[in-house]
Order: C-alpha cells, then sequence, then structure tokens
C-alpha cells in the first residue's frame, strides 16, 4: 500500500492510543533510565557521535545535528542525513498545530519567512512503531505506522528547519519516538502545554507541568541521547515563582531552547497572552533562548513581543493559520495571492497525497491547493 495515500484519520488513531494509556508504567521505566541514564531498559539502537562531538552542552544559539549511519539510512536519491545547525536566537517558528502543521503548511510558512517550521504533535506512543519509508514517488521520507498510514512526511529540503514535536509522557518512550525521526529532523520538542483531554489524560502536554521529574527525566535522556538539540514547549503555571522554578529545570536538562505560550493551562485561546509571564520566564532563565508565544498577529508583533519578554525568538500558531504570509517582514499578502495555485519544483508537493484536506487555512479550503518547494534551501 502506498503509504502517502493513507495519511487521513492518522491523528484520531493517535488519540485513541494516548486515551487507553496511562497508569504507572511510565513511572516505572523514568526512574530506571533517571537512575541508570547509559539506558539499562531496551531502547533501539544509539546512533554514532559525528565528528567527535557529544549531545550534551550544545544548548545556546547553534546546535548541530547529525545521525547517518544508523540502521534503516540510504532513502531515497539527494538525500543528506542529519538535522544541520539550529539557530534560535532571532527565528519566527511556525508553532505546532495539530491538523495544521503539515508538509504543505509548513512548506508554506517557510516559503513566507518562517525560520523555524514545527510538526504538529507526533503522539511518541505510536510514533516509537513507525517505519521510516523513503517514499520515491513523492521524493519524501514517510514515517508510517503498522497499519500503513504516514504520521510524518518530511520532504529533505525541509529537514534543516523542522522540528518534531513529540507528545509523551515518559523518557523511554519520548526517547525511542524521536530516535525513529531525528535524524530526519533539525530538533525535537516535547509538548508540555497541552490542555486537551486525551493529552492529560495520558500524562502528556499539560499534565508534565505539575512533574518536574518527569520533565528532567525526558529532557535529560533526550538531550543525552540524540544528536539534535532537543526543546520543549510549557505553558505559565498559576504563579510566577513556579514557572520560575519549573523554567530552571528545564535549563538545567541541556536543551537548547524553551518554548513558552504565555496562557496558563485553564486558560483559552480569546484570554490574553500574557508577555509578562514570558518576560519572568525570560528571567529566570538568563542564557537560554527563550521562543515567546501567544497573540502574535502580524509581522510587527514579532518585534513587540520581543521587545515585551527579551525572548530571544517567537512563535505563531493563529496567526499563520489564518494566512502563512504572516513570516514576511514586509507585510502579509493578501490571502488568495498565498492560496494561487503554484508550480511545483518536486512532484511530493505536487500530488494529491500532499494537499491534505487535513491542512486547514483559515478562510481557505486547504485542499486543492499546490505548493512549491521554498526557494529557502538548507544552508548546512
Ligand atoms: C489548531 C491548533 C492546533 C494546535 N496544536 C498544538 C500542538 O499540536 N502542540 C502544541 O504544543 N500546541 C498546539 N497548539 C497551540 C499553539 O501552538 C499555540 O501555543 C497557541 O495557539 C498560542 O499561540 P497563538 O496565540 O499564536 O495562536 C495548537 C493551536 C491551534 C490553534
Amino acid at each position: 500500500m502506498d503509504p502517502g495515500l493513507v495519511f487521513q484519520g492518522s491523528y484520531l488513531q493517535s488519540l485513541s492510543v494516548a486515551c487507553v494509556w496511562g497508569g504507572d508504567t511510565h513511572r516505572r521505566l523514568s526512574s530506571q533510565i533517571l537512575l541508570v541514564p547509559s539506558c539499562s531498559v531496551e531502547l533501539p539502537q544509539r546512533p554514532p557521535r559525528h565528528n567527535g562531538r557529544s549531545a550534551r552542552g550544545r544548548r545556546g544559539a547553534m546546535a548541530g545535528g547529525g545521525g547517518s549511519g544508523v540502521p534503516g539510512s540510504g532513502a531515497s536519491g539527494g538525500e543528506q542525513p542529519g538535522g544541520g545547525g539550529v539557530d534560535y536566537r532571532g527565528a519566527v517558528c511556525l508553532a505546532p498545530m495539530v491538523r495544521v502543521g503539515t508538509l504543505p503548511m509548513r512548506m508554506l510558512a517557510a516559503e513566507h519567512g518562517a525560520t523555524l517550521t514545527y510538526s504538529e504533535e507526533l503522539i511518541a506512543l505510536r510514533l516509537q512503531r513507525c517505519v521510516r519509508k523513503p517514499n520515491a514517488a513523492h521524493g519524501t521520507v514517510d514515517f508510517v505506522d503498522p497499519k500503513g498510514a504516514a504520521m510524518l512526511r518530511v520532504l529533505p529540503a525541509e529537514r534543516c528547519r523542522l522540528v518534531a514535536q513529540l507528545g509523551a509522557a515518559d523518557a523511554v518512550t519520548a526517547l525511542r519516538a524521536a530516535q525513529v525521526v531525528c535524524r530526519d529532523v533539525a530538533a525535537i520538542d516535547v509538548n508540555m502545554g497541552c490542555p486537551q483531554h486525551f493529552s492529560v489524560s495520558g500524562g502528556m502536554g499539560a499534565a508534565l507541568l505539575e512533574k518536574p521529574e518527569t520533565v528532567k527525566d525526558i529532557l535529560t535522556t533526550l538531550t543525552r541521547n540524540l544528536d539534535v538539540p532537543v526543546t520543549c514547549k510549557i505553558r505559565l503555571l498559576a504563579e510566577p515563582r513556579r514557572t520560575a522554578d519549573l523554567v530552571r529545570t528545564i535549563a538545567g536538562t541541556g536543551v537548547a531552547a524553551l518554548g513558552v505560550h504565555g496562557r496558563r493551562r485553564e486558560q483559552r485561546p480569546r484570554d490574553p497572552a500574557s508577555w509578562e509571564g514570558i518576560r519572568q520566564a525570560v528571567e529566570a532563565v538568563p542564557g537560554l533562548p527563550v521562543i515567546a508565544n501567544g497573540d502574535v498577529f502580524s509581522y510587527s508583533d514579532v518585534a513587540r513581543v520581543r521587545r515585551a519578554t527579551g525572548a530571544a525568538a517567537v512563535m505563531i500558531a493563529r496567526g499563520a493559520q489564518w494566512n502563512p504570509s504572516i513570516f514576511r517582514p514586509a507585510g502579509f499578502l493578501p490571502l488568495e495571492e498565498v492560496k494561487k495555485v503554484r508550480k511545483c519544483g518536486r512532484r511530493a508537493v505536487r500530488s494529491g497525497g500532499l494537499t491534505e484536506k487535513r491542512t486547514t487555512l483559515r478562510g481557505a479550503s486547504g485542499s486543492g491547493i499546490t505548493y512549491r518547494t521554498p526557494s529557502t534551501s538548507c544552508v548546512r
């Protein structure tokens, strides 16, 4: 079966997996990994280090990627393994968005200037069972689950800016899932802010905000074992002091950057984001690039939020969903212009399989639109 044809509904499947899973298993495994950092539990083969570099201690503005030589490499022509360098300072990112952050939307955002593009949240429990399959027909690398559904599809051209976001509740599952995709992405992010029931009930997302030991466990395990930068995305806690404690814990794990959504778990999108709360988080971790997120609805807001918070980078969700040209320093293009059918350099991007109906531009159907490969290619 062509995995490219089986993409719809994959998220719903992952939700049902997340919902039935929970309990103490993850805590047991997590504590094992804390006690034995070399991972005595059975884990996938760790990719070899490159250039003698360690994944540790690469916190900061620049962090390199690697990962060639792991089993299963040798994808379709023209591919180069590795994640490339990630410069968080000054980055303007497409935020992770379920059903939105799929390949066409990521390419559109990059075409208009997004420096980093996040995948939608990938449930680690499911991703760990996916197989990496080069898709010669589309020129992509697909991560296909046992039922043949592609959970993530990556174009080689986006590897230097693609951040795969994981939904994970424990270190072992997070690492297993990250190792499936890590050599095809620029960085790995862990979602620690999703307030949805499926996420919290599975011990993922915002549930982690109350579990600093698990946060530490997951992030330390990832930073120790991966050759790509690791980040996480949190929400604010009720008291600034608790947010500061959490971000300091996170900073101590060796992450390359930290995304802070300026809302608390119980707040809805209509509630204004607290840029002041983000500023307090930034001040708690001098030296760690913070990616400010919340209520950025135009390119001029990017400078405003950076000034107000002192954050190194900015992340945009709904503003990009409404019009992906928000990333243009010169200002919005009319949505009709953004939606225009474009000539594609790659069959993968022309293919109907990639113009997924799941990718929704607010005010546009998303289907029937073709996207061209952005001129911004990876520079390593
Ligand atoms: C449709 C949609 C899907 C989202 N999915 C995710 C997700 O998968 N992971 C995540 O961390 N946040 C997710 N979010 C939250 C956004 O990343 C972001 O934190 C939030 O929308 C605030 O940013 P904004 O004010 O720019 O919209 C989602 C938001 C929207 C609107």
